[in-house]
């Protein structure tokens, strides 16, 4: 019978901290029916390369096949190619963009030492599922490697335009690598249509139906799958709590308003805490009423980007909070920490109020989780970023531009003063399509059409050789 192979940066392992991130939360929910093998990073680094082994793990229907980083993978795929070049470019920030060619080799050397693995074990009729920007070159190390799975991609985050991927030196051959899967899957029709035409544009691939192209004699078919959250679940959650457990945030008669963050540069954190402290400044009736809890989960903190946005962010909080707290009255009360997911969806339903500011964003699972933990008999607003991809689905929501400080407060003020009926009525058309589409519903309509994708057949991977770099000699322990 074949198997579900699944391969990502981040995992979930048991018994070890909460990640936040949407990939490790929706691969969880995704996995824990159907089971399967989970491979990837277990989180640590090591010194040397010849400590590197994998370690396997068996817990309820999931095998884990994790190994730790060197520090030189770590700094040169992870904090580098990673989250200094595809993560800026991916989230429209040009400026931040920076290439190193050293970086993107070490980025090579892990995506084939991952492929390395998954060659050992897989069977020809298992599943490889490859998840997120950490591996857009993994099939073609498997191919070759002489693998001819199916194997599938899918992108958690946003696809860049063709304009951004001009500007990184290695594009070509990424879009070429990114080619040997037999299916991509991304967040939103936009990033469907942007990574067709890169690819058509950059490697001048066939379109040959409106989501397939070919290259090579190889065929890939390029389409919008977008990720859901496990509701079913998250009501099961909340019903499952004493009264005792339901007060976490807030029991007083305060209005809350929930944000839920990793402190990344396309939350747009100070676009939301700007415009809340001028809603304060202008609405002096609000003091002591309203207050904005954050849960705002330091990230990547060895990337230097993201070391002084933290500092920065804990600077604009303190200055805020010490301008306008009176009494016992904090307005933002934060938790730099990251909770683990059942805390969470207690936040989400004692809160008035779900503020999303993303100016770029794959989905944002959080807006989903929102709506999903909320009570139907007294629901809370979702005010959301125009620029999430979750804004595609769910337009029931308070559509927001977090760039117009007007809308946002304009914003605030409808959330903070909508009636129950207004609620409920935008909450039942959110939770309806969020029912109809969830998480296993996005499993299985992806897995179901990566299940009917081509083998790739009698296709010579011995005259790509030229382009295969130098790969050390990982020892492998199962
Ligand atoms: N999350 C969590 N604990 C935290 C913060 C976040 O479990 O303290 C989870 C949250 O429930 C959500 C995910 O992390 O599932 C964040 O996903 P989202 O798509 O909103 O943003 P990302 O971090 O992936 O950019
Ligand atoms: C986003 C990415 C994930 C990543 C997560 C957390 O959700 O799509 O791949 O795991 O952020 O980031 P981190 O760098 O801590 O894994």
């Amino acid at each position: 019978m074949s198997r579900l192979i699944i391969l990502s940066n981040r995992v979930s392992l048991p018994q070890t901290e909460c990640v936040a991130g949407g990939l490790a939360v929706a691969m969880q929910d995704a996995l824990s029916q159907l089971g399967g093998v989970w491979v990837g990073w277990n989180g640590k680094k090591i010194e040397q390369p010849f400590e590197q082994h994998f370690d396997i793990l068996y817990k309820s229907k999931i095998t884990y096949m994790t190994c730790a980083l060197t520090q030189q993978q770590y700094q040169d795929y992870y904090c580098g190619f990673s989250n200094n070049t595809l993560w800026p470019a991916m989230h429209d920030r040009e400026d931040l963009i920076e290439y190193n060619p050293k970086e993107f080799k070490t980025y090579q050397d892990v995506n084939r030492l991952f492929a390395t693995k998954i060659a050992e074990f897989a069977q020809p009729d298992d599943l490889i599922w490859v998840q997120d920007y950490h591996f857009l070159s993994v099939a073609r190390h498997c191919r070759e490697l002489g693998m001819q799975n199916k194997i599938g991609f899918f992108l958690h985050i946003p696809f860049a335009s063709l304009e951004i991927w001009r500007k990184i030196p290695c594009a070509e051959q990424l879009m070429d690598d990114l080619c040997h899967y037999n299916l991509i899957g991304l967040q939103t029709a936009q990033d469907q249509e942007n990574c067709i035409s890169v690819c058509s544009v950059l490697l001048k691939a066939q379109k040959i139906q409106n989501n397939m192209i070919s290259l090579n004699q190889r065929v890939t078919q390029i389409q919008d799958y977008p990720i859901g959250v496990d509701v079913k679940g998250i009501q099961k959650t909340l019903s499952n709590l004493s009264d005792q457990d339901q007060y976490l945030t807030n029991p007083s008669a305060i209005k809350t308003i929930i944000g839920v963050d990793r402190i990344d540069y396309s939350k747009g954190l100070f676009e939301r805490f700007n415009a809340f402290a001028e809603f304060l400044d202008r609405n002096t009736a609000f003091h002591q009423k309203v207050q904005h809890v954050q849960i705002a989960s330091p990230c990547r903190l060895e990337v230097a980007t993201y070391k002084r946005l933290f500092e920065r962010f804990k600077l604009k909080v303190e200055l805020i909070n010490s301008e306008f707290s009176q009494d016992n009255w904090l307005p933002i009360v934060c938790h730099y920490d990251s909770k683990p997911h059942h805390e969470l969806m207690q936040f989400y339903r004692n809160a008035d109020i779900c503020w999303v500011t993303s100016l770029k964003d794959g989905m944002n699972l959080v807006a989903k989780e929102y709506i999903a933990a909320q009570n139907p008999d007294n629901p809370g607003v979702l005010i959301l970023s125009e620029f999430a991809g979750a804004a595609e689905q769910m337009q029931d929501a308070l559509i927001v531009n977090p760039k117009n400080r007007d809308a946002m407060i304009k914003a605030l003020k409808l959330a903070l003063n909508m009636s129950l009926e207004e609620r409920q009525y935008r909450y039942h058309k959110l939770i309806k399509q969020l029912i109809e589409y969830d998480i296993n519903q996005w499993r299985d309509d992806f897995l179901k059409d990566l299940n009917s994708s081509q083998y790739i057949q009698n296709f010579d991977y011995n005259h790509r050789l030229s382009t295969v770099l130098f790969y050390p000699n990982y020892s492998s322990r199962i």
